[in-house]
C-alpha cells in the first residue's frame, strides 16, 4: 500500500484515540476486560456493547451463523444494564465509548446519565435490524432519531449516532442527528437478512430475521458514508466490513474521518495491530488530506 498515515493522537466526535482504528459495538464489548484488552491491542478506542433501560436476556439461538463474507446475527440486545457501569468504572478516563439504546428520548437520556463522567462518549443505537420497538425502529423515523439525539447530547458528552442502512435515505437520518446535536454519525450498523435451512425447511436464526456484517457490507457501507459525506456537516466514523489498511483508507476517501472494526476481530484477535503496522507511517500523510478527498 502507497498511501499511509502520519501517527498521532485523533480527536473525532469529541473523543481523543489513539489511532483512528476502533473496536465496533456488539463486538469484544461485554466486559470490562474485553474492553481493556481490545484497547491494550491496538484498538485506538473502544465501543461497549449496548446497554439499555432494562436487563435482557436476548433472543433465543441460534444467534449467529457464518455466512459467505460474514457473520448473521441476531442477539437480541443481551445486556446488564445499569449493573454494567462496575464494567466500565475502571476504564474511566480511556478512549470507551458507551453504546446504548431506549424505546424513546426519556430511556436513552436515562441509560446515558449512569455513565456520565465515567464513558469518554456515548454511542446511540438507533439501528439494531430486529429489536421491536428499540434500535432500527427509532431510527427509520428522523424526528425520533432528533428527539433521542438531542435527550443524550443535552447531557454534555459526545454523543455519536449509529444509523441504519435500511432506509432509502440514510441522509435524512444523518441531517436529523446532526440538528439533535450529535457529535458524530456512525455509519453503518448491520444490514437487515435473513437465511433459511433447506434440510430443516425453517430459518436458521432463532429470531428468523438478523443483520448481516463482515466484508459482504463494505461496499453498502461506503456507498452510505459517501452519502452521508455530501449531506452532513459533523464527522463520520465509517464501520461495515472493514479488514484492512486499504479498507481504512477507502472508508476514509468516502468521508470517514475514522472507522470501526466488528465482524473482522472474529478471525483475527490481533486485527487491530495488524491493521495499524500498516496504515501508518512518519513519511505519511495527515489524515484530514485523504478524508473525502473522493468528492472533490
Ligand atoms: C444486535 C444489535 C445490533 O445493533 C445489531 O446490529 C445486531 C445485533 C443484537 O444485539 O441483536
Amino acid at each position: 500500500m502507497t498511501l499511509k498515515i502520519a501517527p498521532g493522537m485523533v480527536t473525532v466526535g469529541g473523543v481523543t484515540l489513539s489511532n483512528h482504528c476502533i473496536l465496533a459495538a456488539g463486538v469484544l464489548g461485554t466486559t470490562g476486560s474485553s474492553l481493556a484488552r481490545a484497547l491494550a491491542n491496538g484498538a485506538g478506542g473502544v465501543v461497549t456493547k449496548s446497554i439499555g433501560p432494562f436487563p435482557c436476556e436476548g433472543h433465543p439461538g441460534p444467534c449467529v451463523v457464518e455466512v459467505e463474507g460474514g457473520l448473521l446475527n441476531a442477539m437480541g440486545l443481551p445486556n446488564p444494564s445499569r449493573e454494567f457501569v462496575s464494567e466500565v468504572e475502571p476504564l474511566a478516563g480511556k478512549p470507551v465509548i458507551v453504546s446504548i439504546y431506549g424505546g424513546d428520548p426519556g430511556e436513552f437520556r436515562m441509560v446515558a446519565s449512569w455513565f456520565e463522567g465515567i464513558a469518554a462518549g456515548f454511542e446511540l443505537n438507533l439501528s439494531c435490524p430486529h429489536a421491536a420497538g428499540y434500535g432500527a425502529a427509532l431510527g427509520t423515523n428522523p424526528l425520533l432519531v432528533e428527539e433521542c439525539t438531542r435527550a443524550v447530547s443535552g447531557l454534555g458528552s459526545p454523543t455519536w449516532v449509529k444509523l441504519t442502512p435500511n432506509v432509502t435515505d440514510i441522509a435524512i437520518c444523518g441531517k436529523a442527528a446532526e440538528r439533535g446535536g450529535a457529535s458524530a454519525i456512525v455509519a453503518i450498523n448491520t444490514v437487515k437478512a435473513m437465511r433459511i435451512s433447506t434440510a430443516l425447511k425453517r430459518p436458521v436464526l432463532g429470531n428468523r430475521y438478523g443483520g448481516l456484517s463482515g466484508k459482504a457490507v463494505f461496499p453498502i457501507a461506503i456507498r452510505c458514508v459517501y452519502e452521508l459525506y455530501e449531506a452532513c456537516s459533523i464527522p463520520i466514523i465509517g464501520c461495515g466490513g472493514i479488514s484492512g489498511a486499504e479498507d481504512v483508507i477507502e472508508m476514509m476517501m468516502a468521508g470517514a474521518s475514522a472507522v470501526q472494526v466488528g465482524t473482522a476481530v472474529k478471525d483475527d484477535p490481533a486485527i487491530f495491530q495488524s491493521i495499524v503496522s500498516h496504515l501508518y507511517s512518519s513519511e505519511g500523510v495527515q489524515a484530514e488530506t485523504i478524508v473525502g478527498c473522493a468528492h472533490e
